[in-house]
């Protein structure tokens, strides 16, 4: 693809600066001469915002003072570490510093603690950066591999949760004999990765795959549908049919909506996936089947097994490997991307062309919803296409009017709420409370999770990741909170 990304394209070409922590001007003048040793530039702080990934640093070297390790510091190795910045700490006599004092560093996020007044300091440091450089750009360089073998897949993401997704997948897809279920909103891509799943298992992809959608069929015909028939088997059948299982032999079989298969099927899909065998209707004798099983949902499964709608034993077996895809709104840096993949995809319907993208058309998307995910981005790009009639890039003018009105909407909000996003300690004011339910569609319901999933990410940081003192400070049981992360699938520590 000739085009750029911008997001990572940029820190893929060239390795971003170190940066360079320490008010003592003497000593940090020393240690960007060994940054720059290494072939790298310093950035002094002030810590960048990270609010691009452009801005991250390749490493950052902070000075720790004192005896005892200052918060401030701490505080700030914590804060580049969260956003996967490798940082090497360093100290005046920190090798003679009690050993709590270095965990401390190391515990904050430091890869190592070095004596910035032992004799072979300079020495000892250039080799550590070397060495976290070369381990970053062997990560770049993976990361850029993965996302290329993706995005020959049709697959496109530049965000952290992607990327992972992508390792889970390369994982997952070797493992040819295990079943998987793969959950997220609607329009979030289930069905491109289980495609992407058959494409990457050696084992499978030179056999079918072969795709059910058990949310549309009717349930009568779902049986002979999925296990097949004898001719005679009831009233209209004049034909064998092998059915969709074993015609996925060799292959992939998935069933997407999994969640709206009725009970009775459940029951038989059930036998299939530990036996590997398949009865067809009116037949007496099993026959072995090897499919894998692929199953999608954006339904939450568990709680059809709570309600008793969904089989616990059928659950567990398709979730022994799982894959989630979060919903865009909790992964901005993949519009971008999205939205020059789906350009290039939908190219042909327009009837001038434009080949690029203005930041505004980004950023006006990354400020709406998006309910229908990867889908709705694809059909906004694609009916900008349409109504194009110059050949600029696409621009907000070529989005619909109701996300003018979201936007809009959404910054007189921003302009009216406090920066903090509360009035007071105490009481949320109109104007936030209205950013959260315009955020949320006017949804009471989604509003009140949103506000919920914020309540107890702020307790959760604040007890930093143990749940018993999380649900302290929140007044209920260490089990609510257990229940509430995996409800809001928020990252929780073990106490
Ligand atoms: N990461 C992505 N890269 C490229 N295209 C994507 C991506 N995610 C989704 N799409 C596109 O968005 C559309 C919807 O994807 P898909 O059908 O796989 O979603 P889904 O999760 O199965 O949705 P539903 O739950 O509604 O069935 C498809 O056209 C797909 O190609
Ligand atoms: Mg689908």
């Amino acid at each position: 693809m000739e085009h750029s990304h911008g997001v990572d394209a940029e820190s893929r070409s060239h390795p971003a600066g170190i940066l360079v922590s320490d008010e003592d001007r003497q000593r940090a003048q020393q240690i960007r001469s060994v940054v720059r040793e290494c072939g790298v530039h310093p950035i002094d702080s002030p810590v960048p915002a990270f609010d691009d990934a452009r801005d991250r640093p390749s490493a950052a070297l902070v000075f720790l003072s004192g005896e005892a390790p200052d918060a401030t510091s701490l505080g700030l190795i914590q804060r580049l570490a969260r956003e996967h910045v490798p940082v090497l700490a360093y100290g005046e006599n920190a090798d003679c510093w009690s050993l709590g004092a270095r965990c401390r560093a190391l515990l904050a996020g430091a890869c190592a603690v070095l004596d910035s007044s032992a004799p072979g300091f300079a020495g000892e440091l250039g080799a550590k950066v070397a060495h976290v450089l070369a381990i970053e750009a062997e990560h770049r360089r993976q990361k850029e591999h993965v996302r290329t073998t993706f995005e020959r897949l049709g697959i496109v993401g530049v965000s952290q949760a992607m990327i992972g997704i992508f390792h889970q997948t390369l994982r997952i897809s070797a493992l040819s004999d295990l079943h998987t279920l793969i959950t997220g909103e609607t329009g979030t891509g289930k069905q491109l990765l289980a495609e992407a799943i058959h494409g990457l298992d050696a084992k499978r992809r030179d056999g079918p795959f072969v795709a059910l959608n058990c949310g549309a069929i009717s349930a009568g015909l779902a049986e002979s549908e999925l296990f097949g028939h004898r001719r005679g088997a009831f009233t209209g059948a004049d034909r064998d049919r092998r059915g969709l299982i074993r015609a996925a032999e060799g292959g992939v079989l998935f069933l997407d909506e999994v969640g709206e298969l009725d009970l009775a099927l459940q029951t038989k899909l059930l036998r299939v996936l530990q036996e590997g065998r398949v009865l067809t209707v009116g037949d007496d004798r099993e026959v072995p089947v090897s499919v894998r099983v692929v199953a999608a949902t954006n339904r939450p499964l568990e709680d059809m097994v709570r309600e008793r709608t969904f089989r616990a034993d059928l659950f567990h077996r398709l979730n022994v490997l799982s894959i989630h895809i979060p919903p865009l709104r909790e992964r901005l840096d993949d519009i971008e991307a999205l939205v020059w993949h789906f350009l290039q995809k939908n190219a042909a319907l327009g009837s001038r062309r434009a080949a690029l993208v203005s930041p505004e058309f980004v950023a006006a998307l990354a400020e709406h919803e998006l309910p229908g995910n990867a889908r709705q981005v694809e059909n906004l790009v694609r009916r900008a296409i349409v109504h194009k009639d110059d050949e600029g890039p696409l621009a907000l003018a070529d989005l619909p009017p109701e996300i003018w009105a979201r936007v809009s909407e959404r910054s007189a909000a921003d302009q009216a709420a406090p920066p903090g996003g509360l009035s007071d300690a105490a009481t949320p004011d109109a104007a936030y409370l209205s950013r959260v339910l315009v955020m949320n569609d006017w949804n009471l319901s989604r509003a009140l999770a949103s506000c919920e999933r914020s309540l107890v990410e702020t307790a959760l940081r604040a007890a930093s990741g143990n749940q018993s003192q999380t649900a302290r400070l929140l007044g209920i049981t260490p089990r609510s909170v257990y229940n509430k992360i995996r409800k809001h699938r928020l990252a929780a520590s073990e106490p």
